[in-house]
């Protein structure tokens, strides 16, 4: 067994958005190590399809007989929906690890975005991120270990066009997980927040449709990565105690530049949005 195999096996992950994309991607490859694995979201048949896909590779690749494979259809949105979860979850098998993947975007102009669809972000990305956490604080508290992880995205340090409510959302889970880093080290338990660059996922794909001209043509400049590559640094990242977990070469370089530069960053980007309009556009 690898070191890796090794950390996981055995262990119990509650995984929020544990259907699809980057969350479902986390659950494959946690599941071919011997975890148990708890998935949430909230559209029944998709859930009940990846529970089967799971159980099905539990029973060729695993050879741990204790393995538990859940789900439950739940909306993050609610807190005690999640509460729930987590307690039926608990009475069988203690949580070690919560990957909190549930979020989703909806790009639009500013000026023509719904107002609506700024609180729903919040609700959705900040709000369903601290229920999540919450919902499995207290018992990790009790037993003083755990993982936290959640799942945020290059938005969360980077103004990016297009994003003007997704990405308050996803600064505002950078914000809390720092806090929250804080707190938590006094109970062994570690936090770490997960800076994605565009992922090919079911919805990275739902939200390209919506998407500016500006902000289709910004992702095509960036490399997009495949979900189950994500999947293995979030896994990596988790085991190596890394807080801030940056899958690649891009979203490290940006978060430095970012950092120790904003106005360099904010005229890489100015830069880049005049090109794309210019070509684009005609603006
Ligand atoms: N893909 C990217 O390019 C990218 C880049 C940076 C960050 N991210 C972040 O990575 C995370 C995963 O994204 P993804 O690309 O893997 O998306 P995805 O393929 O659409 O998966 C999202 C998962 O979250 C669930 N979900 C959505 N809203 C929910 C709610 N209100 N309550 C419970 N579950 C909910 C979905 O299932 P249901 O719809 O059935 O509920 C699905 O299982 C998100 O937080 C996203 O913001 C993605």
């Amino acid at each position: 067994m690898t070191k890796t195999a090794d950390f996981y096996n055995n262990k119990c992950i509650f995984i929020t958005g544990g259907s699809s994309g980057i969350g479902l991607a986390c659950a494959e490859q946690l599941v071919g190590m011997g975890a148990s694995v708890v998935i949430v979201s909230r559209t029944n048949h998709r859930l009940k399809q990846a529970r089967r896909q799971l159980e099905k590779q539990a029973a060729n690749q695993s050879t741990n007989p204790n393995q538990l494979i859940e789900s439950y259809a739940l909306n993050v949105t609610s807190y005690q929906s999640l509460k729930r979860a987590v307690h039926l979850v608990e009475k069988k098998r203690p949580i070690d690890i919560l990957i909190h993947s549930a979020g989703a975007a909806h790009p639009g102009y500013v000026h023509q975005l719904p107002i609506h669809a700024y609180h729903k972000q919040m609700q959705l990305n900040y709000a369903g991120t601290v229920h999540a956490d919450r919902a499995v604080l207290p018992a990790m508290m009790e037993r003083r270990s755990g993982h936290i992880v959640n799942v945020a995205s290059m938005a969360g340090y980077l103004g990016v066009f297009g994003f003007s409510a997704y990405t308050p959302s996803k600064f505002a889970v950078l914000g809390y997980s720092e806090c929250l880093r804080q707190e938590m080290r006094a109970y062994n338990i570690s936090v770490h927040v997960v800076c994605p660059p565009d992922t090919d996922t079911p919805g990275l794909a739902r939200e390209n449709a919506n998407k500016p001209i500006e902000t289709v043509k910004l992702s095509e400049s960036a490399n997009l990565m495949p979900a189950d590559k994500v999947a293995g640094r979030i896994l990596n990242g988790i085991q190596a105690g890394r807080y801030m977990i940056l899958p690649n070469f891009e979203s490290r370089w940006m978060y430095a530049v970012s950092r120790w530069s904003p106005g360099l960053t904010r005229w890489i980007m100015d830069g880049m949005i005049r090109g794309i309009q210019r070509k684009h556009t005609g603006a």
